[in-house]
């Protein structure tokens, strides 16, 4: 049997059975826990209940030659199935070839109209290494792991503004929090200097610095379909994204369609997707005209797919170690680094891209979307476990399947017991 195919028990004993998985976790997950209570009630504030999603795997992902069962959290039907098509086809091709730059996190300490702001800029630089200092200062623990500054730079923007840049390697952690506190020790130090208050210190969420990259060769055969040749189904990919690089409205949607996946397991590893978010979709905009963030072309006898995206994440610290789920779905992922886990989500934002523009140029997406959408019809007309898959028959044997026509066939199928 398919994965997709067997009970929720099944697939998390195939889980274990397969080593994704512990049994303490395999338990955990059984049990269906929301957030312990302490957790819940001062992650946020003025909590008044939780807010649960459901936390699905996309098995299949053959990341350089490593294979890798991807967890994933997304309310959007079709989601998850569509990650493991991708993976599918792609697997066909050998898999992903990824690489990603040394994580490192920047911020910066901004001062506005600064009297003279080139007389400052240059005081300021004559204290590079004093000011260097009050940064490692602020957050010396972090040397101690093999982190720490790894860059000062003072620069003037606008004929207004004065920056210090600082970039950090925050290992394991996202580094929100660590550069924040470097960000301002070092302002209240430049402040002594240029004698007037900061503007601000803050991380930047533009994480050019550190970026992933995913490359993908799928033989045509793998693209093939019952009714299409696979080499034509490749051409009409490579000119779906030619359209993505010229159309800013279908641009804006190929890139939905790859954040899909990326926020999804962005999400499932406790990470911040407002960060991976505005990081990215800056990053789509970078040549002042926004873009598709991937490229399809045929080459020879496959077709050839690239991603590259600047992300900003962790595996350890605030909430990815208190939230049990995100441990749950870094140990699905073998405890990857941070360059890994930027790896890994790159790969699935491909994979989710191609599976999309394969279903838009061949059958449309209405068909497979339709079919999942089926069950949140059935189950938000109200149907029991047992009565879910009998209703989500009947919907598919009617011209239009929405709520009404669900709760209708739902209250005959109870009248028929
Ligand atoms: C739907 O969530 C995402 C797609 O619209 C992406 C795309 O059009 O490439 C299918």
């Amino acid at each position: 049997m398919k994965f997709y195919q067997l009970t929720r028990e099944q697939r998390l004993d195939k889980l274990v059975a397969a080593g994704f998985l512990t049994p303490a976790a395999r338990d955990y997950l059984w049990q269906q826990h929301g957030l312990p209570e302490t957790l819940a009630t001062h992650l946020t504030e003025n909590p008044i209940g939780q807010y649960t999603l459901p936390l699905g795997v996309a098995p299949g992902f053959i990341i350089n030659s490593h294979e890798y069962v991807v967890p994933m959290v997304t309310e959007e039907p079709s989601v998850i199935a569509a990650a493991s098509h991708g993976a599918k086809m792609i697997a066909a091709g050998g898999g992903f070839k990824t690489i990603a730059q040394p994580h490192l996190a920047v911020g910066e300490v901004v001062f506005d109209h600064a009297d003279n702001i080139d007389y400052f800029a240059q005081q300021l630089l004559t204290q590079r290494q004093k000011l260097w200092q009050v940064a490692v200062a602020a957050h010396p623990s972090i040397q101690k792991y093999g982190g720490g500054l790894r860059d000062l730079q003072i620069i003037t923007l606008a004929q207004r503004f004065i920056k210090i840049i600082i970039t950090v390697d925050p290992q394991k952690a996202m580094g929100a929090n660590l550069i924040n506190t470097m960000c301002e020790a070092v302002a209240r130090y430049a402040e002594q200097i240029i004698h007037q208050p900061a503007l601000m210190a803050i991380l930047s969420n533009q994480a050019l610095q550190s970026k992933a990259s995913a490359q993908v060769d799928v033989p045509f055969l793998a693209l093939a379909t019952k009714n299409l040749d696979g080499k034509l189904i490749a051409q009409r990919i490579a000119a779906a994204s030619d359209l993505a690089h010229v159309d800013l409205q279908r641009a804006v949607t190929h890139n939905k369609g790859i954040m899909n996946g990326v926020d999804a397991v962005t999400l499932a590893t406790g990470n911040d997707t407002r960060a991976v978010e505005a990081s990215v979709q800056s990053f789509a905009a970078a040549n002042n005209q926004y873009q598709a963030l991937s490229t399809w072309q045929v080459r020879d006898d496959y077709l050839h797919g690239e991603l590259t995206l600047p992300l900003l994440l962790g595996v350890v610290g605030g909430t990815i170690t208190a939230l049990p789920m995100a441990q749950i779905s870094l140990a699905i992922l073998q405890q990857p680094t941070v360059e890994k886990l930027m790896e890994i989500i790159t790969a699935v934002g491909l994979a989710q891209n191609l599976a999309a523009l394969h279903a838009l140029v061949t059958d449309g997406i209405q068909r497979g979307h339709m079919s999942l959408h089926a069950n949140a019809l059935a189950i938000s007309a109200g149907a029991h476990d047992d009565e879910v898959g009998k209703l989500v028959t009947l919907l598919h044997q009617q011209p239009k399947m929405n709520l009404t026509v669900a709760k209708k066939l739902l209250k005959q199928l109870r009248q028929h017991v």
